[in-house]
């Protein structure tokens, strides 16, 4: 980023510091998703997996933007993928059991975690960073919209299996 852009951010290392845990976020949620998709089972199980894959490849297109924005500001992506656990503040909940209701229910926490992240973000950047604040409130907006994608899918396969 050039000067005049820089200089209108006020404290950059901070904000590359949660930039660059929001980044081990999305890395670890692409995982949880891809991961998902492969192994899960049950009722609904292609439905899923399709909302599975998207939510994905929504989830590596955020840390694409997330580091290309870490950049900017003159920090560095986090470089080891070692150090995603330790950074990130969702965490990392594999589907050791790939039963579908399971799998939904852990990525429904998942981006509740994540819209309270983009959230704080939002409210930090508002009066330091316009560029990071309107990066933040576009991949909140993905983030909304995943949680809704899921507890949709929730509420069929409670429908599906009551009966
Ligand atoms: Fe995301
Ligand atoms: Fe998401």
């Amino acid at each position: 980023m050039g000067t005049k852009g820089r200089s209108i951010v006020k404290d950059a290392d901070k904000i590359v510091e949660k930039l660059n845990k929001a980044f081990a976020d999305e890395w670890l949620a692409y995982y949880q998703y891809w991961v998902g998709a492969k192994v899960i089972e049950g009722p609904m199980k292609e439905a899923v997996i399709g909302e599975l894959d998207q939510h994905a490849a929504d989830e590596l297109r955020h840390a694409d933007m997330l580091a290309l924005r870490i950049i900017q500001l003159g920090g560095v992506p986090i470089l080891d993928p070692k150090q995603w656990h330790e950074a990130s503040n969702c965490g990392y909940h594999g589907p050791a059991d790939p039963n579908v209701r399971v799998v939904l229910d852990q990525n429904v926490k998942g981006e509740q975690c994540a819209i309270g992240v983009y959230t704080e973000l939002m409210e930090f950047t508002r009066e330091r960073d316009p560029i990071t604040y309107n990066m933040a409130l576009e991949i909140l907006q993905d983030e909304v919209e995943h949680e809704e994608d899921l507890e949709a899918l929730v509420q069929d396969f409670e429908i599906l299996t009551a009966s």
